[in-house]
């Protein structure tokens, strides 16, 4: 089963939508099989958005992400990483689709509620960053069979 980095980003912390946000994630499937809470340093920001750190935005990203505290998961599923960038939506708030995270409680570019890793190199990097392996959990739920259909991972 693939296996992805979500962040609730600080703004969504603040907002009271954490429970919100990852409710969604479980509702349609997804295992939590890590979390925590915890304030990104800007060290860590400069390693997470290593592909922004040259970009003129970078330092309102750095400031934004490092503003307060973030809560880390990592969701399970099969194809959990595309799952989470479909239910997150586009990264404009006033862009992403009605029925997405973003677009249904945002209209910020900047401040757009949550993070989902884009893709498999980029999910093992960044739960590297957040978790040790001791701190992801393997269990089994007996619903699986019946919600992911037999040989799927
Ligand atoms: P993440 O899941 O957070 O990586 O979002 P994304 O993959 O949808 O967007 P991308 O990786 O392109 O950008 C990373 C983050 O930088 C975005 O989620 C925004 O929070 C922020 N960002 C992107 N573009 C801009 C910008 O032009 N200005 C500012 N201030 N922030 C931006
Ligand atoms: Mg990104």
């Amino acid at each position: 089963l693939e296996r992805t980095l979500i962040l609730v980003k600080p703004d969504a912390v603040q907002r009271r939508l954490t429970g919100e946000i990852l409710s969604r994630l479980e509702r349609k499937g997804l295992k939590i099989v890590g979390a925590k809470m915890l304030r990104i340093t800007p060290e860590l920001s400069r390693q997470h958005y290593a592909e922004h750190v040259e970009k003129p935005f970078y330092p309102d990203l750095e400031g934004f992400i490092t503003s307060g505290p973030v809560v880390a998961v990592c969701a399970e599923g099969p194809g959990a990483i595309a799952v989470c960038r479909t239910l997150m939506g586009a990264t404009n708030g006033r862009e992403a689709a009605p029925g997405t995270i973003r677009g249904d409680y945002g209209q910020s570019r900047s401040m757009n509620l949550i993070h989902g890793s884009d893709g498999p190199d980029a999910a093992a990097r960044e739960l590297k960053l957040y978790f040790k392996d001791e701190e992801l959990f393997a269990f089994d739920k007996l619903i699986e069979p019946v919600l992911y259909e037999a040989a799927e991972a």
